[in-house]
């Protein structure tokens, strides 16, 4: 006897079961099923495909009305955090820019100071309610940055925080060292403050699956950020990289060198390097979010990565600055909006190829497959991206089990 059949499926959203991240076109190709089934026994996929009534479960949820997907993959994320940093939105109305108020000291800075004050369990507790948002959205697999310690204790701190999340929840996560995010004020110099969290590296792995940087004017150079990714590639890890999001410094030219599993941002990313994408499976994570919040006009050129056949996902950015929505319904509009993505396109970049920005088993519901399902109260996929601003999701199954189930009074 099966566990749970979800029948008379509206529209069944199927991505491909892939190795490699999908490519240019391949990203608007997607297996949408006009009235399907899927079967779950043991937390697994069992069937999933057209209707069928070959099948017998103890429970039984009818989704004639419903699109049903693979949960949401959150691929970048700076979750575990201390404080909030509302007071900026006054310094943006004045005009300051978002490197003018780093520079000031607020910005990064700030949270790094009420990150630091906090306790592990402050920052969990914090952290906690975030994740359980992103849940509630539809997000079943999460990447989770540190970057607001900028010192051993702090970045484990935060690393170990997330950790605690994965052991409670039982999610897919990653966990991603961004030790050099910013320069801390203590600093003698960037290059002083580089050496330090490269030295950092052997004890953080057993927290950390990646090694990000933020590569930016007034942050970390393209040679000191190559210096890291080489240093932290010899301990083990794979890189991501903050490249490109303001100014345009060919840290995607150097993901590329560097076998990175993703770049990340790349608004101002370079035609020449936008266009070693094509021989390249690292992943271009997309963050229109954040040029959103940021009150940018210029996007990240998706049509112009996917041109040149690369691998694109998009993900919230979630943090406290520079975007501040764990949102990825959210998001998926802003990428409909502004990237100018189908919604084929858009579902694949939210599970599969986000699956692929962190080497998660994620993203799919084909046989075999974790049963981590996603019932919408949407007519079909695009609608999901075109009512933008609310949260679509009726009922979230994590490995079977039904987490949460929208009350059905108010349906
Ligand atoms: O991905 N760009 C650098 N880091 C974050 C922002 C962090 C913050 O402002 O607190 C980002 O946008
Ligand atoms: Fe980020």
């Amino acid at each position: 006897m099966n566990d749970l059949i979800i029948q008379n499926i509206k529209q069944l959203v199927l991505p491909k079961s892939t190795e490699r991240p999908l490519k240019g076109a391949e990203l608007d190709e997607l297996t949408i099923i006009e009235n399907g089934t899927v079967v779950v026994k043991d937390g697994k996929i069992v069937y999933s495909g057209p209707f069928t009534d070959a099948y017998h479960a103890t429970e039984v949820i009818d989704a004639s009305h419903n699109v049903v997907s693979p949960a949401l993959v959150d691929a970048h994320t700076h979750l575990v955090h201390g404080g909030s940093r509302e007071h900026e939105m006054a310094l943006k109305r004045q005009g300051l820019s978002y490197l003018e108020i780093l520079e000031r000291g607020g910005g990064i800075l700030s949270t790094v100071e009420a990150t630091r004050t906090a306790t592990e369990d402050e920052l969990f507790y914090k952290a906690e309610r975030d994740l359980l948002t992103m849940i509630h959205h539809g997000v079943l697999a999460v990447e989770s940055k540190s970057g607001y310690g900028l010192d051993r204790d702090n970045e484990l701190k935060q690393l170990k925080v997330s950790h605690r999340l994965q052991e409670k929840y039982g999610l897919e996560m990653r966990h991603t060292f961004l030790g050099p995010h910013a320069v801390p004020k203590e600093a003698a110099s960037n290059e002083a403050f580089l050496q330090e969290m490269i030295d950092l590296l052997p004890e953080v792995k057993q927290f950390a699956d990646f090694a990000d940087i933020f590569c930016e004017t007034g942050v970390f150079s393209i040679e000191a950020s190559k210096r890291y990714m080489q240093a932290a590639k010899a301990q083990g890890f794979r890189v991501k990289i903050h490249a490109d999001e303001i100014d345009p410094l060919g840290g995607l030219g150097l993901a590329i060198e560097e076998d990175a599993i993703s770049a990340d941002h790349l608004v101002a990313a370079s035609e020449k390097d936008k266009a070693k994408l094509s021989d390249s499976d690292t992943v271009a994570v997309l963050l229109p979010g954040t040029t959103f919040y940021l009150g940018k006009n210029d996007y990240a050129d998706a049509r112009g990565m996917l041109e040149h056949n690369g691998a694109i996902a998009i993900a919230t950015d979630f943090n406290p600055g520079s975007c501040v929505t764990n949102n990825l319904q959210m998001v998926m509009a802003i990428a409909a909006l502004k990237l100018k993505l189908s919604p084929n396109e858009i579902w694949n970049a939210v599970t599969v190829n986000a699956a692929k920005a962190m080497a998660v088993e994620a993203g799919t519901i084909n046989k075999g497959d974790k049963a981590n399902i996603v019932i919408w109260h949407a007519p079909n996929h695009a609608y999901i991206p075109y009512h933008y601003g609310v949260n679509h999701v009726d009922t979230v199954i994590h490995e079977g089990n039904i987490i949460v189930k929208k009350d059905l009074a108010l349906k």
